[in-house]
């Protein structure tokens, strides 16, 4: 049930979003190389609109996998394959908690900001784990724990009670009366290239499912699982925002 919710709000908050190409394979880079993923089978899961699938089509991957709950995403995503003329990348629609995969199929699992939206995370990093072959690598960007997510989470709670018809109307709004803030701190309206501030704005507030951790949650579930942590960005996600922390991690 809940998460139809999430497949539902991402069919209409990120269907049309496709994350800037440069920027996105910039971040890539700092966690893979061509030589990396060359002739690999590789599982984007909660893939969104597909930008990173196609990344790694396009750097050599063998196959590439884009798995999402969302439909409208993947009719972006798959729109995207075409207009890039790959043939080693596919999408499927599918719930990352029951990952149609058998064990130890991917040599990559890339999960960039979903786990976090599901019911249960750690569930789904465990689904993750399952399908990764041994010395394979994942890459998890999750949700930054800090000590105002409790404030964040309280007018989310609050907004996400509110009918389904008002919240894009109403992220217009607290967009209007937010941008002057935004614009001072990251000196700039659009936090992200392409994505207007209102519909950061809906992402964050309205989304029906968010979970936030502190890094050593994460890297202890990791490391208890046998993983080796590779890298670790604190404070790194796309495009200069600050929410996401991200792990790379051997297994
Ligand atoms: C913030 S978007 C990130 C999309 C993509 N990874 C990117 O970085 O461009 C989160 C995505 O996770 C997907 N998602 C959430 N819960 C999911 C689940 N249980 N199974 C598969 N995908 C899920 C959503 O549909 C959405 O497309």
């Amino acid at each position: 049930m809940n998460e139809k919710k999430v497949s539902r709000f991402y069919d209409v908050v990120w269907t049309e979003y496709i994350p800037e190409y440069q920027k996105s394979e910039e971040h890539w880079r700092l966690f893979y190389s061509p030589d990396e993923v060359k002739g690999k089978r590789i599982l984007d899961a909660g893939c969104g609109t597909g930008i990173f699938s196609i990344i790694f089509a396009r750097h050599g991957a063998d196959e590439v996998i884009g798995l999402d709950i969302s439909a409208g995403s993947l009719t972006t995503a798959r729109k995207l394959k075409e207009n890039f003329n790959l043939n080693n990348v596919d999408f499927h629609q599918a719930d990352m908690l029951h990952l149609p995969f058998p064990e130890e199929s991917f040599d990559v699992v890339w999960a960039w900001g979903t786990v976090h939206h599901t019911i249960d995370p750690w569930r789904a990093m465990e689904e993750l784990i399952r399908v990764l072959k041994p010395g394979g690598s994942i890459l998890l960007a999750v949700y930054t724990k800090t000590k105002i997510t409790f404030i964040h989470e309280i007018i989310r709670k609050l907004l996400i009670r509110t009918p389904r018809i008002t919240w894009q109307p109403l992220s217009k709004i607290m967009a209007f009366f937010l941008w002057p803030v935004v614009a001072i701190f990251k000196k700039r309206e659009k936090s992200r290239q392409g994505e207007k501030l209102e519909e950061l704005i809906l992402d964050w507030y309205f989304v029906p499912i968010r979970h936030h951790y502190y890094p050593q949650e994460i890297k202890s579930f990791l490391e208890k699982k046998g993983f080796t942590i590779e890298k670790f960005l604190p404070a790194s996600g796309r495009f200069d925002s600050t929410s996401n922390f991200i792990y790379k991690a051997r297994k």
